[in-house]
């Protein structure tokens, strides 16, 4: 019983941590054009992408299904993106999900 109670309230911390990580320099690798476009990809994430649902956390998926997961919004037509933006935005979700990134 205490057990299942515990396990529930790990499971609901579990849920609440959704990482959206701010760019830093070490994210940037030190270069200030990629952390520009770090955080103009952020900004994008968080202004085109938080209108119907919640934000994921960028740990959520991998490269591969971040890439798949925003070409699907485009080609369901949820969202408008430049080609410009969505590369922002892929590069912003594919570093960001990298470990490690608070
Ligand atoms: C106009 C509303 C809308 C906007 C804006 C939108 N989405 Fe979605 N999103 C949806 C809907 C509706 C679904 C469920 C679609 C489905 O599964 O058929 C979804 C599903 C998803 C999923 C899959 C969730 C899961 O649990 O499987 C991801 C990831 C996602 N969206 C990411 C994004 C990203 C990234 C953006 C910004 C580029 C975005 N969404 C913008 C409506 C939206």
């Amino acid at each position: 019983m205490r057990r299942a109670a515990l396990a529930l309230l790990v499971l609901a911390a579990a849920g609440c941590a959704v990482r959206i990580p701010e760019p830093t320099r070490e994210m940037a690798d030190g270069d200030e054009t990629v952390l520009a476009e770090l955080k103009a990809g952020r900004e994008l994430y968080v202004n085109k992408c938080s209108g119907c649902h919640a934000l994921h956390g960028v740990d959520r998926y991998d490269d591969a299904r971040w890439t798949a997961q925003v070409d699907e919004m485009l080609r369901l037509k949820k969202v408008k993106l430049r080609g410009e933006e969505r590369r922002l935005l892929l590069r912003y979700l594919t570093r960001a999900n990298d470990p490690g990134w608070k």
